[in-house]
């Protein structure tokens, strides 16, 4: 996006995330002025070349002044803040809002009727209602999801968690990131709603003997009953509502192959990286 005369700075929300991080990083590899929004910019930690904005989406006051001479945003997806951040983006005359959604938003298994599903919906429709140029990128489950399972990895060789058969197509974030860059950088992705997953099918086992794979030693999962895996859930912080929502989400996963899609190779043109490759990268966490 560079018209002439027009000062150009991507704003990127999320941006210490796990996938905003790899947008700061995509934008400044291609050579853009790149501003990073973080809440707390002592704990950031981000690359010398972006320029660290302190906001909090959750107060849209905060954010305004971080969109000033910003022709793009990378939006993440903070529950019931899109309005009034979309309207802000407006008043300073943002013409571009790359949004960070999910798959789940179009999900129609059960269980997936769901809080997250409702509020990824609504900030959906707040930005489609602002009148920019939009593009939803809907990733399904992240790979990095299985950090959750390092702790376990780390002290033997035993994953215990629900639903072993539960299907998912791990995406490796920074795919989403470079998919958000091409959105963010180039023309013709305006309405798009690019729905995004790695390139296989996987079921938690064989996530977890995978990333045994990775780090040279057998893993295998072991899979508790609901009720089981809901009570250690709650013994480990997770909140009641949560806990219900994930298992019931999982339960309707169960030996149905994820959903595959090519929109990565066709937007960044290369092919989507496996769950092998994220596994072989992030071997350190779980050793
Ligand atoms: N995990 C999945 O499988 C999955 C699947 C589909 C979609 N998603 C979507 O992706 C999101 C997670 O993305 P991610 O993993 O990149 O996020 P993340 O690693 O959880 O990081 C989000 C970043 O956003 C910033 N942030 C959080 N609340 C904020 C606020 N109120 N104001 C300003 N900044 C705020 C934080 O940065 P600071 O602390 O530096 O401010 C944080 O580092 C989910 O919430 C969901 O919407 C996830």
């Amino acid at each position: 996006m560079h018209d002439d005369g027009e000062k150009s700075v991507f704003l990127v929300t999320g941006a210490t995330g796990n996938v905003g991080r790899h947008v700061v990083e995509g934008l400044l590899a291609e050579g853009q002025a790149v501003r990073a929004l973080t809440r707390d910019p002592a704990a950031a930690r981000l690359p010398a070349g972006a320029e660290v904005a302190v906001g909090d989406l959750t107060r849209p006051e905060t954010v305004e002044p971080a969109l000033k001479d910003v022709s793009a945003l990378f939006l993440f997806p903070s529950p019931g803040t899109a309005g009034p951040v979309v309207r802000a983006a407006k008043r300073q005359g943002v013409r571009r809002i790359v949004l960070l959604s999910s798959s789940a938003v179009a999900y129609e298994t059960e269980g997936a009727d769901n809080a997250i599903v409702a509020f990824h919906k609504e900030i959906e429709r707040e930005v489609e209602a602002s009148g920019l140029e939009w593009t939803f990128v809907r990733p399904g489950a992240f790979a990095v999801n299985t950090l959750q399972w390092a702790p376990q990895i780390r002290a033997g060789d035993v994953v215990r968690g629900p639903h072993a058969g539960a299907e998912m197509s791990m995406i490796h974030e920074r795919d989403i990131a470079d998919v958000a860059v091409r959105a963010l950088l180039t023309d013709g992705h305006a309405g798009a709603k690019y729905v995004l997953t790695g390139p296989e099918s996987l079921n938690q086992a064989e996530q977890a003997r995978r990333i045994g794979q990775a780090i040279g030693r057998p893993v295998r999962y072991e899979e508790l009953a609901p009720a089981a895996a809901r009570e250690e859930m709650l013994r480990n912080g997770v909140p009641a509502a949560f806990a219900d929502m994930l298992l019931a989400f999982q339960a309707g996963l169960v030996g149905v192959p994820a959903e595959v899609t090519t929109a990565v190779e066709e937007i960044t043109g290369r092919p989507a990286r496996t769950f092998d490759a994220w596994a072989a990268e992030r071997a350190a966490d779980f050793r």
